[in-house]
């Protein structure tokens, strides 16, 4: 089995209180719940979680897929009305020209150019005419700034906008910064304030030196 899977079938259980029960885990779940009810407004659109996990974000869609068996039936238990299938995002289940929108949120990050390329392949088949899809991946640019080095598969991916806009199957709609300053850090009775100018920040145009990008892929 593929490491990263089997690393998520050990973590299932735990996943989401290790994850978003944490000051940041709740600071980026907000933030991401905000981004995606804006880029999210037509209710008759068919959505795709790709790479659900244990289904944070599946009440933004009606399908979801992952390669962890654990991580499925977590969310299974929790959205017992969503069709949720277990496979490769490489190799999808679906047909093709299926979904308005796939959303796929702290996943690419783990993965390297070959894979997200079969994946972009993959998503770029199952989208309608025009379907999007919604993704974040860590800004390269904050990563160079801090020096930062990652250690191993886990966030081992990060782009700039000019790469992701070279992409020849896709067209950037949108895109969004998220997390310029460490809010977490701070004192609880001041994040409000600081949680506002983190948005003002993230999307000026200092927004690729936020710690992650959320990009909205058109398929073309
Ligand atoms: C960090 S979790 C993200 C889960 C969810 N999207 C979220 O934001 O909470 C990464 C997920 O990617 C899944 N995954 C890893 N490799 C995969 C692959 N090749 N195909 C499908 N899912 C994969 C893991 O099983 C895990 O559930």
């Amino acid at each position: 089995m593929d490491k990263i899977v089997e690393y998520y079938n050990e973590l299932a259980s735990t996943y989401d209180e290790d994850r978003f029960e944490n000051e940041y885990g709740k600071f980026i779940d907000a933030q991401e719940r905000l981004l995606l009810n804006k880029l999210l407004t037509d209710k008759n659109d068919v959505v795709l979680d790709l790479a659900c996990g244990s289904g944070r974000l599946l009440d933004f869609a009606s399908f979801g897929t992952d390669a962890s068996e654990k991580m499925l039936e977590i969310a299974q238990k929790k959205h017992k009305n969503k069709k949720l299938v277990l496979s490769d995002a490489e190799q999808l289940q679906f047909e093709t020209d299926t979904f308005d929108k796939i959303i796929s949120f702290h996943f690419f990050m783990h993965l390297n150019d070959e894979k997200i390329e079969g994946i972009l392949n993959e998503c770029h088949r199952i989208l309608k005419k025009d379907g999007k899809l919604i993704f974040d991946i860590p800004s390269l640019k904050r990563r160079n700034l801090f020096n930062f080095k990652s250690n191993g598969w886990h966030g081992a991916h990060s782009s700039t906008i000019e790469k992701l806009r070279q992409h020849p199957n896709f067209r950037i709609s949108n895109i969004h910064g998220l997390l310029f300053l460490p809010i977490h850090r701070f004192p609880k009775f001041s994040r409000r304030f600081f949680i506002k100018l983190d948005l003002i920040l993230s999307n000026s145009f200092l927004k690729e030196y936020s710690s992650y990008l959320v990009v909205e892929f058109v398929k073309q």
